[in-house]
């Protein structure tokens, strides 16, 4: 199947089972419809004569990857689309080089995830109930993640239309990415930043990353697009940690927009969730090899070898 099939296929399948709507927004809705047209501003320059043959492999954090291109924070809903769904996505990314991230409910067998080899970073919502945050940090550290992410943008929970979906979450404070930081002993990837002062703030609380996110419209209305913020954000952390986004990113143009910008990752969230739909495993696989693919057919005409090689006047924004 291709990217267009994969989409039509799996928003089709999902649309179908009663938890589509998890799919949906937050409040008015405004906030997907302006993801696209915001990725929708930005072509491409082409650079010819000189071609260059593209690499799409990267090392981040320690990590070796054959793609920039990762799966977002989601457990939610994949056990419901296919009996072992979070094992097939787990593989999948395995076999495309790519990396793994669970969102809330942490999967139960977390450690068998793991244990396929593929690099798993697992999240953890700031729940009110510190404690419980505390021994969830400690227990996905137990099953042996890679890296580790709080979910700095969740002080309110998530929601969707109206309807409150997770609750039980207060922000935090710096003093408690601090303490937050010390209770953890892999790389730290605050998720959920979108402003030059909570960079800061993850920078001086020891984070190692953060993911520039509206986290897929599940939190507050009205929020931005990454790439509005990346210029502030990457400015405002200069080169100290890695910076990833995510948000409405769908092919190979669109991951190249977000690393032109100055992530070194990109992540997809329901991408994932209709590959998984479409094809299980090899879905999942043909989702990110395809994007993959459409990445390296540009890099290879507007003169980037590889996915640090992207710059800004790599793009021509919409007057
Ligand atoms: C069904 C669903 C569940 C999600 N669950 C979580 C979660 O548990 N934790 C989290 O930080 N983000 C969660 N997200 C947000 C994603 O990690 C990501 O930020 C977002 O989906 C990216 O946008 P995209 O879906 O347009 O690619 C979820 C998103 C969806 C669609």
């Amino acid at each position: 199947m291709g990217l267009t099939e994969i989409y039509r296929e799996g928003k089709k399948i999902l649309g179908e089972k009663e938890f589509g709507w998890v799919l949906d927004a937050v409040e008015t809705g405004f906030i997907l419809e302006h993801d696209r047209h915001i990725l929708d501003r930005y072509t491409f320059r082409p650079q010819y004569i000189d071609g260059v043959a593209p690499k799409t492999t990267c090392r981040i954090l320690d990590v070796e990857l054959a793609t920039p291109v990762i799966m977002s924070a989601m457990t939610m809903p994949i056990p419901a689309i296919r009996d072992n769904g979070t094992m097939d996505v787990a593989q999948a990314l395995k076999d495309a080089g790519s990396l793994m991230w669970t969102g809330t409910p942490t999967p139960k067998n977390l450690k068998e995830l793991a244990a396929t080899g593929v690099p798993i970073v697992a999240n953890v919502k700031p729940f009110k109930d510190r404690d419980k945050m505390f021994r969830d940090l400690e227990e996905i550290q137990k099953a042996g993640v890679t890296w580790v992410g709080i979910e700095t943008d969740a002080g309110q929970g998530t929601k969707i239309h109206d309807k409150q979906v997770a609750s039980g979450c207060a922000p935090l404070s710096l003093q408690e990415l601090k303490d937050i930081r010390k209770k953890v002993s892999c790389p730290l990837i605050c998720k959920g930043i979108l402003g030059r002062r909570d960079a800061e703030k993850c920078v001086e609380a020891g984070a190692d990353g953060m993911v520039v996110s509206n986290h897929g419209a599940h939190t507050l209305d009205y929020l931005p697009h990454a790439l509005q913020v990346m210029d502030e954000i990457v400015e405002a952390v200069g080169g100290k940690i890695v910076l990833i986004v995510d948000g409405g990113f769908r092919r190979g143009s669109d991951v190249l927009k977000g690393l032109a910008f100055g992530a070194s990752l990109v992540g997809l969230g329901r991408p994932i969730l209709y590959g998984l739909a479409a094809e299980g495993r090899e879905g999942v696989y043909h989702l990110i090899n395809e994007i993959t693919e459409e990445m390296k057919r540009i890099m290879s005409l507007i003169g980037a070898e590889d996915p640090g090689k992207l710059t800004r006047d790599m793009l021509i924004e919409d007057p």
